[in-house]
């Protein structure tokens, strides 16, 4: 079923999403009603008790028992059915059923990574089946960053050395943005990501495929896929094109100048060590802007790496 949202908010793809989206218009139109009978009502009676000489003046009013007593009991009960309705809405937000897939979620500058049970880690998309519960336990490796899905109503903070904890459960196919929405540093606004939602059928060939990642294919070929799955290629070229960091093209065994003023060969050591550790040297005429792959990368998929890096001559 195709919804494309609303003038308000955008299409409500998670099985939360409509009770979130029936309190926010309550809320809405109690409050539009509200407003206009105090704006109407201040004009109206501006013009009808305006002044209109000496001898026409107010009596002396103290109070009106019957208009206190609506103007206490209304906004009391209105603000009564919103404490509940959204109390409600909050513990099925907070409360992840039981069932519910697990899938680790790291935020770090300036990108996410998914790693599941089956052993998988994906940058920047989160693969999950439709009309399944997906718990996240989400923690984040320097700043606090916080993971925003608006289809789905989602959002949670990724806050360093503690567990944040989120669910969803999508039941519509397709792709979803996912958003970091704390400032977070210069690239807070490309920490971007992908919700892929798939078939059930779907989701388990992706597993069997990423399970086996690497499996059958040569270290470079290895190290081509993991180029372009880990993040590396928004910012390496192949081809000589000067990025958001210098191109992989023909990088091997060449002399680079780093910002320090020192010069460095471009060897296996040199790649290791930019890539767990990318601030160590920085090349002259780029920023520090790489996060670190430590932790992320397994040591044969460096070694693809460095691998594939070899094998793109000039
Ligand atoms: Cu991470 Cu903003």
């Amino acid at each position: 079923m195709e919804n494309s949202g609303t003038f308000w908010l955008p299409r409500a793809a998670s099985t939360y999403a409509a009770d979130v989206d029936g309190l926010f218009y309550f809320i809405l139109w109690t409050s539009v009603v509200i407003f206009a009978l105090v704006v109407f009502g201040l004009i109206y009676l501006s013009i009808r008790y305006k002044k209109r000489g000496k001898t026409e003046l107010t009596a002396g009013i103290s109070h009106n028992t019957k208009l206190e007593l609506t103007w206490t009991i209304i906004p009391t009960l209105l603000i009564l059915v919103v404490f509940v309705w959204g109390f409600r809405g909050y513990m099925k937000m907070r409360v992840v059923p039981k069932d519910a897939i697990e899938i680790r979620v790291t935020a770090q500058k300036w990108f996410w990574s998914f790693d599941y049970q089956e052993g998988i880690n994906s940058v920047g998309e989160l693969v999950v089946p439709a009309g399944k519960p997906i718990k996240l336990l989400i923690s984040s490796r320097d700043v606090i960053h916080s993971l925003f899905v608006p289809d789905f109503r989602l959002k949670m903070d990724a806050v360093p050395n503690r567990y944040t904890i989120a669910w969803f459960q999508a039941d519509e196919l397709g792709e979803y943005q996912l958003y970091c929405t704390e400032y977070c540093g210069t690239e807070h606004s490309k920490m971007l990501g992908k919700v892929r939602v798939l078939s059930q059928g779907d989701y388990e060939n992706w597993v069997n495929e990423n399970s086996q990642l690497g499996q059958g294919l040569t270290l470079e070929e290895f190290g081509r896929q993991l180029y372009e799955n880990k993040g590396c290629m928004p910012c390496h070229s192949l081809d000589g094109t000067t990025k958001i960091g210098p191109s992989f093209k023909g990088i091997f065994g060449h002399e680079v100048q780093l910002t320090s003023g020192e010069t460095v060969i471009v060897d296996e050591n040199y790649i290791r060590e930019s890539i767990l550790n990318p601030q160590a040297k920085i090349v002259a005429g780029f920023q520090p802007v790489m996060p670190p792959y430590q932790g992320i990368l397994k040591p044969q998929e460096v070694d693809a790496l460095i691998a594939f890096i070899k094998s793109l001559k000039e």
